[in-house]
């Protein structure tokens, strides 16, 4: 058993509480390799935000599990490195079970995921009970879900989003005891998280997506007030980044995300962790294709992940300073 207080890391209990406190969210941001971690890390030091590294279990399978922890350790030690402390919490995302959950906490996790959300409500209560109350024994915090997001989550395709049932918050963090809540609102994984038909075109020819149901977030709050709410599927799907891409030899048509205004709005209530992996893959996937494009006899990595790391730095930083609300707060 390794605790990640062994890593320097913390769990989310404070930060969320902070967060609430003072209208802001924390970023939680994916990552599955160096360059991203990097990225996370010294956007979040140069603007003094704390950060949530975010791991799935295919990001697990990908980069190993045992690499990854050493990796969120070494984060640790980098931030230090760069010349200021941040908290960082190890979370993560979307456990599917009670054995993954419980694998992520005896390996240095700080918080962990319990996603039941696919579940009938009774099941998703239990095994959501049965991860915190092992979570909480290690002083691990436990994210759980209530409502199902439209698109693909967990590798379950949904057509179209069931939303958080206001009248069924009280009861289920109550009985599980989770220390934050994600909730279905509007948002949904990935860069196509609307068709164009779904949007209404302003007055400069852009297509605006339908807002987020902030009046189902409202009655959340009034029958849990303060209590920690989380946001999937957060990315905004800037348009720059797909420009970049489609110009240079992608193919990606319709992709629309949320809007950063409806996520400062959101930041501003009881959302106090935001979630954001899209952004970056498509940051990334801009930088490299550009270098490719630019520079065809390019074969040395460090030239096209180096730019792709820098992207991915300056669309972190832009988060915590212009989205999130978490600049300056660590
Ligand atoms: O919510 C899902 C995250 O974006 C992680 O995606 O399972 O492809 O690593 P992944
Ligand atoms: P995006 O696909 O919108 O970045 O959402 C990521 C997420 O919710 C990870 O859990
Ligand atoms: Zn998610």
């Amino acid at each position: 058993m390794v605790s990640y207080k062994e890593l320097g890391l913390v769990n989310s209990k404070e930060l969320f509480k902070k967060a609430v406190d003072g209208g802001y969210a924390i970023p939680a941001f994916n990552f599955n390799n160096m360059e991203q971690l990097q990225a996370i890390v010294s956007a979040c030091v140069e603007t003094k935000s704390p950060v949530i590294l975010q791991v799935s279990s295919g990001a697990r399978k990908y980069a190993n599990q045992t690499l990854l922890r050493y990796m969120a350790q070494g984060a640790v030690q980098y931030a230090k490195e760069l010349g200021y402390e941040i908290p960082i919490v190890l979370h993560l995302d979307h456990g599917d079970s009670f054995e993954l959950c419980k694998d992520c906490i005896e390996s240095g996790f700080s918080s962990v995921m319990i996603d039941g959300s696919h579940l009938p409500y009774e099941e998703n209560v239990a095994l959501t009970k049965k991860v915190v109350e092992y979570a909480h024994q290690h002083n691990v915090t436990v994210e759980g879900e209530l409502g199902v997001l439209a698109g693909i989550e967990d590798d379950v395709q949904a057509d179209h989003h069931t939303y958080t049932e206001p009248d069924e918050v009280v009861d289920f963090v109550t009985r599980t005891g989770v220390d934050s809540l994600a909730i279905s609102i509007g948002t949904s994984h990935g860069a196509f998280k609307f068709t164009p038909d779904q949007c209404t075109r302003n007055e400069n020819g852009v297509l605006v997506p339908p807002p987020l149901r902030f009046d189902i977030l409202e009655e959340i709050e009034k029958r849990i007030p303060g209590f920690p709410i989380v946001l999937h599927g957060s990315s905004s799907v800037p348009p720059q980044y797909v420009e970049t891409i489609n110009k240079y030899g992608g193919k990606l048509s319709d992709s629309i995300g949320i809007p950063e205004e409806q996520l400062r709005r959101a930041a501003k209530s009881a959302v106090c962790k935001i979630n954001i992996d899209s952004d970056g893959r498509l940051a990334m996937t801009a930088a490299v294709r550009e270098v490719f494009a630019n520079k065809p006899a390019e074969f040395d990595p460090r030239k096209y992940l180096g730019p792709a790391r820098d992207a991915l730095k300056e669309l972190y930083m832009h988060k915590t300073e212009k989205v999130l609300g978490s600049a300056g707060k660590a």
